[in-house]
């Protein structure tokens, strides 16, 4: 990496640690930096190092921890439209990095689930660090969790587990679909087939974002306002 880039990342940083920080400036920084670098950037700004190990407990089925790459996480909010208004549930966030990335690029609220008690420890100094207010770890299985998120309004899956609990997960969501549109955004993970989601068209061949259908509630698309029809 560049000596500028690397820089600008301390000095970021130095920023957000002092509660300065705007999402739009914050975006401007990550893109000008070249895509093959980012990821190291982003760790850089919010000053995480080498991966942690796995927890030899972790159930099995359940998929250890891999952080998701930052481009990938561009594409989750472009296509999936986070806005600041939004309550963004990472369904099995390790050090919540993901999250914490999300919430610094949209101002979205963030929260994380995770079976990895030391994760979420380590998920929440950093938000302690770097005074992410609006971020906040839950500790425990993300497939009896979800269901109980009801301010959720996007549920991101980065390949936590698949088969009994992403069925569990899906099923539980559905009572929250009920109440008003969510999206749920899955990277590198084949989603059971679910009649009340329905998928966006596909902008990679890794990322497939839904949208819920089960609620009458007006949504607004790119200026227009559309309405969500009951099936
Ligand atoms: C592939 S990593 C994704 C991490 C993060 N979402 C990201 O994108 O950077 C999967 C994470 O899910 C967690 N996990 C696996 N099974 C889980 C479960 N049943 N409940 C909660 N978290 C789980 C793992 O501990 C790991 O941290």
């Amino acid at each position: 990496m560049v000596g500028g880039h690397r820089e600008r990342a301390a000095r970021i940083r130095a920023d957000i640690e002092r509660g300065r920080h705007d999402p739009a400036s914050f975006r401007a920084a990550l893109l000008s930096v070249p895509p093959g670098e980012r990821d190291d950037w982003v760790d850089r700004v919010l000053g995480l190092g080498e991966l942690p190990d796995d927890d030899p407990e972790l159930p099995a089925g359940c998929v250890p921890y891999l952080p998701c790459s930052v481009d990938a996480l561009l594409r989750v909010i472009e296509q999936a439209r986070v806005r600041a208004s939004d309550v963004f549930v990472d369904v099995g966030s390790g050090l919540g990095r993901a999250a914490a990335l999300v919430h610094l690029l949209t101002g979205a609220s963030v929260i994380g689930l995770e079976i990895q008690p030391r994760l979420v420890l380590a998920a929440r100094d950093l938000a302690a660090r770097l005074l992410l207010s609006r971020a906040s770890y839950v500790e425990g299985d993300a497939a009896k969790l979800a269901g109980f998120i009801t301010i959720g309004s996007i549920f991101f899956l980065y390949c936590p587990f698949s088969g009994d609990r992403l069925a569990k997960v899906v099923a539980d969501l559905e009572s929250i679909a009920r109440t008003r549109t969510i999206r749920v955004c899955c990277v590198d993970l084949p989603m059971p087939a679910c009649p009340w989601l329905v998928p966006e068209p596909p902008i990679a061949p890794d990322l497939a974002v839904y949208r819920s259908t089960l609620c009458e509630e007006p949504f607004r698309r790119e200026g227009t306002v559309s309405r969500v029809v009951r099936s």
